[in-house]
C-alpha cells in the first residue's frame, strides 16, 4: 500500500515536471519568435519609408532626358524645336506626362506632328520614370 502510494507521487511528480517542461519550451519558443519577428517588422518599416524618404532624384531625371534624346527634340525653356519647349508641361500633371512619354500617339500637341518615338515605355523603368517626371515638373 505504502509502495503504491509512492509511486502515484511519483508518476504525479514525473507529469508535473513534464508540464513544466513543455510549457518552457513553449514559452522559449515564443521567445524566439518575438526576437526574430521584431527585426524583420523592423526592416520592412525601413524598406517602406526609403522611397518617401529620398523621394524622386531629380538630377537622375535630368541626365535621362539627355541620355534619351528627349533633349534632341524639347528644349527645356518654351521654344519650340522638333517638339514644343517643355516649360511649364508640369502644370499639365503628372498623368498626362506620363502618357505623353509612353503613349505619345495619345495625344498630339496642336501645331505638331506625331513625330515622338515609341519606345520610351519599354526603355524607361518604373523609378527613372518617376525621376524623368520629377526634373519636367521644374521646367519652368
Ligand atoms: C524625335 C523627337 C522627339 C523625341 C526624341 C522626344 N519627343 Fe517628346 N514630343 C515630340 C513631339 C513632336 C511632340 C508633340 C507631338 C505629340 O504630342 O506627340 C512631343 C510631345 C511631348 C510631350 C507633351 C508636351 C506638351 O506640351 O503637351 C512631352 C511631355 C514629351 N514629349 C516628353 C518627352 C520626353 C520626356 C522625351 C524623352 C524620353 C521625349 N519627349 C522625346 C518629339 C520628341
Amino acid at each position: 500500500m505504502f509502495k503504491r502510494s509512492k509511486f502515484v507521487v511519483v508518476l504525479v511528480l514525473a507529469v508535473f515536471t513534464l508540464f513544466v517542461v513543455v510549457a518552457c519550451a513553449e514559452s522559449t519558443k515564443k521567445l524566439f519568435l518575438t526576437a526574430t519577428l521584431v527585426p524583420e517588422i523592423d526592416s520592412i518599416a525601413t524598406d517602406t519609408n526609403e522611397p518617401d524618404a529620398s523621394g524622386p532624384d531629380i538630377d537622375n531625371g535630368e541626365s535621362k532626358f539627355k541620355s534619351l534624346g528627349c533633349s534632341g527634340c524639347h528644349n527645356t525653356d518654351s521654344r519650340k524645336l522638333v517638339g514644343p519647349g517643355l516649360a511649364g508641361v508640369g502644370s499639365k500633371g503628372d498623368d498626362y506626362m506620363r502618357t505623353s512619354i509612353v503613349d505619345p500617339a495619345a495625344v498630339i500637341v496642336d501645331g505638331f506632328n506625331n513625330l515622338m518615338p515609341k519606345k520610351f515605355g519599354d526603355a524607361i523603368n518604373g523609378d527613372d520614370m518617376d525621376d524623368l517626371i520629377a526634373y519636367l515638373n521644374t521646367l519652368n
